[in-house]
């Protein structure tokens, strides 16, 4: 599958008929929400594992140094922390567009903080996508999110702005925080 999932997501029928859905944000989505949105709660999905196994080419790299960024690996019995959006069906025109590089749309559960529960959209990167790293150790990951930088600003600060959100979000996720603790020390390094 070519990495540009653009047209692939706007064949889907997911949106006819909506003027609303809820999509859910687990990656930039949670802490660069630069989109227009009605109201937007904490949520949590299951059965999916936030991971730093999709390339970037356009956001946090380049075609010939891609970045590292975050997907979503199925996992039984995981549970995995994030924001959901209540948005405007519209509003994909600009998110489709943003989540280009090898994302589609696929459908999922939302769990809310109250015990509600919704259908959301949830934008996944999977390994049959052009863009698709896959795995590599916590300590492999930090070092090449290091050396990459793209048009939207460093590979780090992707991976730092997500930690903080995280925790803003008192999400457990021990691969992303692994990560920062490996780029914290190779920062520090750095600028010694
Ligand atoms: C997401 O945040 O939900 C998708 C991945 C990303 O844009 O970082």
């Amino acid at each position: 599958m070519s990495a540009n999932t653009i047209s692939i997501n706007k064949q889907n029928h997911q949106l006819d008929g909506k003027d609303h859905v809820w999509l859910f944000g687990y990656g930039s989505l949670i802490f660069k929400a630069d989109f227009h949105y009605l109201q937007r709660q904490p949520a949590i999905i299951s059965d999916w594992q936030r991971r730093f196994w999709q390339g970037s080419h356009d956001h946090r790299g380049t075609p010939d140094n891609p970045g590292r960024v975050a997907t979503l690996a199925p996992e039984s019995g995981a549970l995995c922390r994030g924001m959901a959006y209540m948005i405007s069906t519209d509003t994909f025109d600009y998110l489709d567009f943003r989540e280009k590089n090898g994302y589609l749309r696929l459908t999922t559960t939302l769990a809310f903080d109250d015990g509600n529960r919704a259908e959301a959209l949830v934008y996944i990167a999977t390994e049959k996508n052009e863009a698709y790293l896959g795995p590599a150790s916590e300590s492999d990951i930090a070092q090449h999110i290091h050396r990459c930088v793209g048009p939207r600003g460093t590979n780090s600060n992707y991976l730092f702005e997500l930690a903080n959100a995280l925790r803003d979000l008192d999400a457990v996720d021990d691969h992303v925080f692994e990560i920062e603790r490996h780029l914290l020390i190779l920062s520090d390094t750095t600028s010694a």
